[in-house]
């Protein structure tokens, strides 16, 4: 595990990405109007959005290795910036296939890059899923590559989670988690949800990595039948999603088309939970998720 060095931030590592919402414009706005972070952050750190943003973009990189686990190879690297050291994921991968065989799976429109890892983050930033890491585009060793906060405090990920069948001190936060990241991630059409991809930190919050390969075409959910609960302020933020607020938080790193299927998917998740509260009601459906402890 890497250490950060600059003692105002000591020891709250698996909380950065939880706080980045909080100094962030879009969530500010929904904070306003009473809206809720889907994942409201544990902790709290000096290391504001725009400060964390330079750093993954600007600190000097040493020690890049391999990250570890996962199939693309990709790399870890300790950045610092003279006062700060963390680590940062690097993923470089960009693949574009018209056919691809995934397993016993054959996947048309194939695509596999580091640019939906950004993606990822500014979506997921847009609808307040706070736990899934910073990620920003930065060029490394002359390829464009996703540059990702390291996510510190990892207790286990999901395949040792189910192995050693546990759900934690507060199991009912726990599928609370889970069910955020079901939706998340038929909002975004995720392809590749492994168990390597969910990661769990020492105060049980879960962190989403990895999103390569999500941001498909395909506008029917994957598995409709899993929507049985939301987050109340992620409900909130999906239903006021629009083509123009996408746009204007994921920049370059979706295309319109892109944009255009998550619009339809946000369609069909909202109208199954919407059906779900007019038949059993909105405490049945709905929940606030709140921080460990
Ligand atoms: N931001 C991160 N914080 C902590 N660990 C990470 C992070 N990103 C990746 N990892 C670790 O590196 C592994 C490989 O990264 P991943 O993005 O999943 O690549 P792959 O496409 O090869 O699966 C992950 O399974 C996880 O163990
Ligand atoms: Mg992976």
């Amino acid at each position: 595990m890497d250490v950060v060095r600059r003692p105002v931030i000591l020891g709250v590592c698996f909380a950065l990405g939880l706080v980045l919402a909080a100094a962030g414009a879009p969530l500010a706005a929904s904070m306003a109007t009473g809206q809720q972070a889907a994942t409201p952050a544990p902790v709290s750190t000096q290391l504001s959005p725009a400060e964390m943003e330079v750093f993954l973009l600007q600190a000097s990189m040493s020690r890049i290795r391999d990250a570890g686990a996962g199939v693309t190879a990709s790399q870890r690297a300790t950045l610092s910036d003279g006062r700060l050291t963390h680590d940062a994921h690097i993923q470089t991968v960009d693949i574009a296939r018209p056919v691809f065989q995934a397993g016993a799976k054959t996947e048309l429109n194939f695509k596999d890059t580091y640019r939906y890892n950004i993606a990822g983050y500014r979506l997921a930033r847009l609808v307040g899923l706070e736990t899934v890491p910073m990620s920003v585009e930065r060029n490394v060793n002359g390829k464009a590559a996703s540059v990702t906060w390291w996510v510190d405090d990892v207790l286990m990920d999901e395949k040792e989670r189910m192995r050693k069948s546990t759900s934690g001190p507060n199991p009912g936060r726990t599928t609370s988690q889970l069910q955020v990241m079901l939706v998340w991630d038929e909002l975004i059409q995720n392809k590749d949800r492994n168990r390597g991809n969910i990661v769990w930190t020492k105060d049980w919050t879960m962190w989403l990595i990895d999103h390569t390969r999500a941001f498909r075409l395909g506008k029917d959910l994957m598995k409709p039948e899993t929507l049985t609960r939301c987050e109340r302020g992620l409900f909130e933020r999906l239903k006021a999603l629009t083509d123009e607020s996408i746009a204007e938080a994921v920049g370059p790193s979706l295309t319109k088309l892109e944009r255009e299927a998550l619009l339809e998917r946000r369609d069909r998740i909202v109208t199954i939970l919407s059906d779900r509260i007019a038949k059993l009601g909105e405490d049945v459906v709905l929940f606030t998720l709140r921080g460990p402890g």
